[in-house]
């Protein structure tokens, strides 16, 4: 059987070669069934577009930079085919077998196509793509699967493809791109897609690295050699294959030319490199303000306080519980006075009630903002406050009435930053009163986008979380101007770096969550987001002290450094576990603060190029093969060397000692 028929029937293919046409920046070819362009966009930058029809229209959402610097590229034809040449890279198409290659300027070949593209409708149940019984791909391009195949070079390790579980090299792994809530399913080894979506990745070996990002936002999948070692699959549906290859030939020019693309990383507020201190449970206005206190009192520095879903009324967005917060602007006044921030909490799922009195909820429906089924009706799901409507941020209009919310309750009441949580976006089959609720995949046909530009779920759903946090950091920009923006979100996926900073999620007070948070954290920096953390202590369970004093003196060089841990579970503040703990805490801390200009040259350096906080050692030393697969260390910066112990009872850990050239000093 042909192997593409496992996803596809029936499978079609481009057929002969027609013809080749050369342009000033690239060139097109023609198929018997296809069309093929590949185009030079930006210095180092390439763009490959293969369809069967017409390619995919513009998409005003869309994340891709409308002003890029204009490439300086050569195009010639060979034999039939023709060849791009930019920045060290060449594109060729062969003439008579039409096979596509891309490679170095010294001969070797970095891609090489494995056979020609297939595509056909999608067999939903092969894919992997969490779906509710019963339901079914949409007709058309949205339910159409394009497979294509490339050989790669053995010596290269793939880096990068977002917010993943694992080590730094995910070669060997099936890497699938659906923004998931891991509820109930946890951040294992094996868990596929998490809460972010970035299908993109960095091949690198001593010596070279290059790059790649698929421009969809529907699902796609890597098979990253889990079939075939030699081999790099590329699943996706849209029917189209947009890949976008970045030249290098260093990671660090990768990392800038994905950023040129997609967008250059926020400059966070310097508050925001401070300490973030959070829990699910804090309840009342007078219980933030003591911790504080004794944040002061204990000479623990601290700059942000987190607020959890109960500041809220019943859990309805942009509302504050009367009894626990009766004064909420007293409230904020008071933590400022104390010299800290507040971040107070958002969810996109809105209680669905109208005609009580909650004009947020009253204003989606008569507005028709709100997400709808196939049918035209509301979208209804579990969350938080129960049944409840979900915005679409595709449209401009919905974002910009989004923003607006914000305004009298958040930003007149003077809180600081904007967490943006369950923005897969995430719901329930039940009420959590229930006890049983479980997570209801969105049906995959749910409409957005205004009656000029819809689109299916199945399209746009990896970038909600996206669009909600366009939404926040525009509106806070508008409404509080001359104030850099703070926003963090769960759900992401590439252009997010430019309005959120992000947190990975639900992790466990384990071990192994530790470790994992290096390449995590890493892969996220060279995915182009590179202002990350992870819940310091873990979320779930309850942290032995020893992780917590391991966790927090990692947690001091994470870009983004935020003690949080769910309800339910023992007191996670630094001084929780007794003296000798808080006094690690205290010097974790401590050092932390120390670091900030550090961090804040940093912060200035991925603002302008992209380069991440956290930084793997064949990033800073990219020629040397010694240290090239380390990720169990890393560097902050180019300066700092971090090799944490993430064991219990490890007096101390070998040395990692780069001995080769820096090849990243800015
Ligand atoms: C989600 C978030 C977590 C938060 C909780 C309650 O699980 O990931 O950080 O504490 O919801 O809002």
């Amino acid at each position: 059987m042909d192997d593409a028929e496992r996803f596809i029937s029936p499978p079609r293919d481009p057929g002969r070669l027609r013809h080749v046409t050369l342009h000033e920046a690239g060139f097109a070819a023609e198929y018997e069934n296809a069309r093929l362009h590949v185009e030079a966009v930006s210095p180092g930058i390439a763009r490959m577009r293969l369809a069967a029809g017409d390619f995919v229209p513009a998409r005003s959402w869309d994340v891709l930079e409308a002003e890029l610097p204009r490439p300086d590229a050569h195009v010639e034809a060979v034999e039939g085919g023709a060849v791009l040449a930019l920045g060290g890279m060449r594109i060729e198409l062969a003439g008579a077998d039409g096979g596509l290659t891309v490679g170095g300027a010294d001969g070797r070949r970095w891609l090489e196509q494995a056979g020609p593209p297939r595509w056909g409708r999608a067999r939903l149940e092969a894919l992997g793509l969490p779906h509710a019984e019963g339901d079914r791909l949409p007709e058309g391009r949205d339910g159409e699967l394009l497979l294509q195949a490339w050989r790669l070079d053995s010596d290269d390790r793939l880096w990068g493809f977002g917010q993943r579980s694992g080590g730094l090299d995910r070669r060997g792994r099936l890497l699938s791109h659906w923004t998931s809530d891991t509820f109930g399913v946890g951040h294992h080894r094996g868990t596929d897609h998490l809460y972010q979506a970035h299908p993109l990745f960095m091949a690198a070996q001593p010596g070279r690295a290059f790059g790649a990002y698929l421009h969809v936002s529907h699902f796609s999948r890597f098979d990253a050699g889990n079939d075939d070692p030699d081999l790099l699959g590329i699943e996706t549906l849209g029917g189209e294959l947009d890949l976008f290859l970045f030249a290098g030939p260093t990671p660090a020019d990768v990392v800038e030319q994905l950023t040129r693309l997609t967008g250059r990383p926020l400059l966070p507020p310097h508050w925001a490199l401070g300490f973030h201190q959070s829990r699910w449970g804090y309840r009342e206005g007078e219980e933030v303000l003591g911790l504080i206190d004794t944040f002061r009192r204990r000479n623990l520095p601290l700059d942000v306080v987190h607020l959890d879903i109960d500041y809220m009324r019943g859990y309805r967005s942009f509302t504050w519980d009367p009894e626990r917060f009766p004064d909420p602007k007293g409230f904020v006044d008071e933590v400022h006075r104390r010299g800290a921030r507040v971040v107070t909490i958002i969810d996109p799922g809105i209680k669905d009630e109208p005609g009580a009195g909650y004009a947020v909820a009253d204003e989606l429906l008569t507005r028709g903002y709100a997400l709808r089924n196939p049918d035209g009706s509301p979208f209804r799901g579990f969350v938080w406050p129960d049944r409840a409507l979900f915005p679409d941020f595709t449209r401009a209009e919905v974002r910009a009435w989004w923003g607006e919310q914000h305004r009298e309750s958040l930003v007149e009441t003077g809180v600081d930053g904007i967490w943006n949580d369950m923005n897969e976006p995430t719901a329930f089959d039940r009420p959590f009163a229930s006890g049983a609720a479980r997570n209801r995949p969105f049906p995959l046909g749910l409409q957005h986008g205004e009656a000029s530009e819809r689109a299916r779920h199945v399209e746009v759903r990896n970038l909600y979380g996206t669009l909600e946090g366009e939404a926040t950091y525009r509106a806070l920009e508008r409404l509080r101007p001359g104030v850099r923006p703070w926003v963090l979100t769960r759900s992401a996926s590439p252009g997010s770096q430019r309005t959120s900073v992000s947190w990975m999620g639900d992790n466990n007070s384990w071990w192994e969550h530790l470790a994992m948070s290096v390449p995590q954290l890493l892969s996220m920096g060279l995915s182009g987001s590179p202002h990350v953390g992870v819940d310091i202590g873990g979320f779930f369970e309850n942290a032995p002290a020893e992780l917590f004093a391991r966790w927090i003196e990692l947690g001091a060089f994470y870009p983004f450094m935020r003690d949080h841990s769910a309800l339910g579970t023992r007191a996670q503040e630094p001084w929780a576990f007794g003296p000798e703990v808080e006094e690690v805490a205290r010097a974790a801390l401590e050092l932390r603060y120390r670091l900030l200009p550090y961090l804040i040259t940093l912060a200035h350096q991925a603002a302008e190029r992209g380069a991440p906080l956290m930084r793997p050692l064949g990033y800073v030393f990219p020629d040397e093969a010694a240290t090239f697969d380390v990720d169990d260390a890393f560097l902050l910066g180019p300066w700092l060397l971090v090799a944490p112990a993430t064991a219990p009872r490890q007096p101390g850990r070998a040395g990692v000692r780069p001995a080769g050239r820096r090849g990243e000093v800015g």
